[in-house]
């Protein structure tokens, strides 16, 4: 990612305080495509201010609509959408462009759009996007890197079964379901929360969406959806990058606006590890470590609701200090340990082989320049270097803005020594 900026880090001070978890990024991308099947101004709230949201807005921008930001509120206006071609350097730019696609077929049975980037995870591929779409009476067509779509007789209902409940393809299917000529049922749905807030704000609009946060959700179609106002869930992953930033400096946190109910995947497993957490009401969590944490021994990462791919990174970096081994089996991508020979840097001790890794903790990790390669292997990076005695470097600064609010203000807002130095 494009800039020289670098995170300073200071390690071995405690963390300490309050902090604020900010709005989802994976339910504030759907949501903001979404935006483009309501005929009017749609308003989000809580809606997070990063490069992705930001690079989510340009597409809009490209294709007719109005965008405002006031803080943490996003209007969108989508009265007069007239284009229907996202440019190569968006679609590049993060792979949930890919998620426009549902919305701008729905919306004007065109749409003409590259393969999508942000590969850095291993191959990511979109065939189930196409087939579903495929299966609905899209049309289309691979030509010179494009990706033709076209709807001649418009969108019509189908039952569609997932081969995996892919949270991207879910999503496209509901965006273009929504105002499709019948009823859609997709089987074997991803059933992560992001799904739910892009139904609720989709049945705002008017839309009748049933069994979201289930393995069967059945779309409705409706002629026309209007526009809403919404707020977005909170960061389930921001929410955990900060408990285990906290675990891993044995500190005391209270984290608000968050919401404990979506973090229950890994949640035990901190309390395992010898945190002591507790949800309490107006979505706070408080967190209180002590003493050096346990090694969980086997983590396996698994679609919504077991433990979350986005939170391994983070986990290993939390696991190198704890005492004993864990085994990580990363089940969804085939290329996410690449935090790994970083936090290798920093003394962890670290086994990979294909999507096995296996964290041997360490007494003490030590400062180190290190390179992000990708947004959570990133935060991972920083979580660790906030345990390391010394000097830590962390370059690649840019993967960590598509998915945190400043983290360097953040942070160091609750005791932590972490600057940001360099040109964006
Ligand atoms: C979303 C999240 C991402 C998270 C991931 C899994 C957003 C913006 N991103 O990504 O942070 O890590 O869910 O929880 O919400 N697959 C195919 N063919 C397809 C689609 C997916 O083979 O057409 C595979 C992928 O390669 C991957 C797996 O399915 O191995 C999961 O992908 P998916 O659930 O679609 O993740 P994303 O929506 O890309």
């Amino acid at each position: 990612m494009g800039n020289s900026q670098k995170l300073v880090i200071n390690g071995g001070r405690r963390l300490e305080g309050e902090l604020q978890v900010h709005g989802a990024k994976n339910s504030a991308l759907p949501l903001l495509a979404a935006a483009v099947l309501a005929h009017g101004e749609c308003v989000f709230h809580n809606c997070p201010m990063l490069t992705d949201v930001d690079a989510a807005c340009r597409i809009l921008s490209c294709l007719g609509c109005r965008c405002s930001r006031s803080g943490d509120t996003v209007c969108v206006d989508s009265a007069n959408v007239c284009g229907n071609e996202i440019p190569d350097a968006l679609m590049r730019e993060m792979r949930s462009s890919i998620v426009f696609l549902g919305a701008v077929l729905g919306r004007t049975s065109r749409c003409r759009l590259t393969f999508p980037g942000g590969c850095e995870l291993g191959a990511r591929p979109i065939d189930l996007h196409i087939a579903a779409l495929r299966e609905m009476g899209a049309v289309i067509r691979e030509e010179h890197g494009w990706l033709e779509c076209t709807a001649p007789g418009g969108l019509r209902g189908a039952r569609i079964s997932l081969s995996f409940p892919s949270v991207g393809a879910t999503e496209n299917i509901m965006l273009a379901a929504a105002s499709a000529e019948g009823t859609t049922e997709i089987q074997n749905a991803a059933r992560e929360p992001e799904i739910i807030d892009l139904a609720d704000f989709l049945n705002k609009c008017g839309a009748k969406i049933s069994g979201a946060g289930g393995s069967t959700i059945v779309v409705e179609g409706v002629k026309r959806l209007e526009p809403a106002e919404h707020s977005v869930i909170p960061d389930r992953i921001v929410t955990g990058t900060y408990l285990c930033c906290a675990a891993i400096t044995k500190g005391e946190l209270i984290l608000t606006r968050c919401e404990p109910s979506h973090i229950m995947g890994y949640l035990p497993v901190l309390e395992a590890m010898g945190c002591r957490i507790y949800p309490y009401g107006g979505g706070k969590l408080y967190i209180n470590c002590t003493r050096r944490l346990t090694a969980p021994p086997t983590i396996r990462t698994m679609p919504y609701p077991g433990f979350p791919t986005d939170i391994q990174a983070l986990f290993t970096a939390l696991c190198s200090t704890a005492e004993g081994t864990s085994v990580f089996v990363e089940t969804i991508f085939d290329n996410r340990y690449r935090h790994v020979p970083e936090l290798i840097r920093l003394g962890a001790s670290i086994k990979v082989e294909g999507r096995v890794a296996v964290v041997q903790g360490v007494e003490r990790l030590s400062g180190a320049k290190l390179c992000a390669g990708e947004l959570r292997g990133g935060a991972a990076l920083v979580t660790a270097a906030l345990a390391a005695e010394g000097t830590s470097e962390i370059s690649g600064v840019g993967y960590i803005d598509r998915g945190y609010e400043s983290i360097e203000i953040a942070l160091r807002s609750v005791g932590a020594d972490i600057s940001r130095t360099g040109q964006p």
